[in-house]
């Protein structure tokens, strides 16, 4: 890619967010929409929180199920995302399905799920979304959810932080890639409480909070400032992992 420019890349106006139905997601959903922008979601199931969302903000907000994994299902959502919303200049790849077994116990079946939902499907996503950017002749901004995962080896989450590294090395690599018409960074959590990490229980939280040097657990409204700042604001941040997990990992 040829084209490069010195100016700041404007804050994103039509966010394309992925599993935005709860938990972290329907979180940044919310957050978009304060922030004056609109808002493209998608999830399986259509949570009623989303669907109020979308219901009382009928010009700004889309929501859909779809299913990450359906290439195409994703590719019509982005269409009808621009046609409704305007031309998309932001993604959140949030979407992803969480694990909890030792590997040795995790069948193949298992395995390639977590790949498909967790590695292929957002790496589809982001191409989609930022082919149409292209098309539109827009610059924009992509945000990776990943995790702590991907930088410390915690058990039971073999194939889970394989496909959170792939996508921080995918996502430097894309940086570079789009060479100035879109930022794209990730931000990686530590563990927050949520469905998806429901299945700890209380004796690993307190763990976890106890090797916390903040003291004190990740909760969704921590995390979403940092994608704000990603989606929004002109830091010149570019192919970066920010780690939001209250110094656990250090
Ligand atoms: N919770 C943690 O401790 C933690 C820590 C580090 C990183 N993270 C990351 O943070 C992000 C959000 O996690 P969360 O804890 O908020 O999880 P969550 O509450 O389980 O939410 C996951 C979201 O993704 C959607 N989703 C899952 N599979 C999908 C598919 N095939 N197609 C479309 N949507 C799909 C879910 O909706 P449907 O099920 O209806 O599809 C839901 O909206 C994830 O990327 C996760 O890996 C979480």
């Amino acid at each position: 890619m040829s084209d490069t420019t010195n100016t700041p890349i404007e804050p994103a106006s039509v966010v394309v967010v992925s599993g935005g139905s709860r938990g972290l997601g329907l979180a940044i959903v919310e957050d978009i929409l304060a922030q004056g922008a609109k808002v493209a979601a998608f999830a399986r199931t259509v949570t009623p929180e989303l669907q109020a969302l979308a219901d009382a903000n009928p010009e700004r907000v889309l929501a859909a199920s779809v299913d990450a994994t359906d290439a195409k299902a994703v590719a019509a959502f982005v269409k009808e995302a621009e046609t409704r919303l305007g031309p998309v200049d932001g993604l959140v790849n949030n979407a992803a399905m969480g694990q909890d077994s030792l590997h040795i116990h995790t069948s193949p079946e298992q395995i390639s799920a977590l790949i498909e939902t967790n590695l292929v499907a957002p790496l589809l996503l982001a191409r989609t979304v930022i082919r149409r950017m292209m098309a539109k002749g827009k610059r924009g901004r992509v945000v990776m959810v990943t995790s702590v995962c991907a930088q410390r080896g915690y058990s039971g989450l073999v194939a889970y932080g394989a496909t959170k590294g792939g996508l921080d090395s995918a996502m430097r690599a894309l940086a570079r890639e789009m060479h100035g018409r879109v930022l794209v960074n990730s931000v990686a959590p530590g563990f927050f409480a949520s469905e998806m990490s429901s299945v700890l229980g209380q004796t690993q939280l307190d763990t976890i909070t106890r090797r916390t040097p903040s003291g004190r657990l990740v909760e969704p409204e921590n995390i979403v400032p940092v994608v704000n700042m990603l989606l929004f604001q002109d830091t010149n941040l570019n192919g970066q992992v920010i780690t939001v997990d209250g110094g656990n990992s250090i």
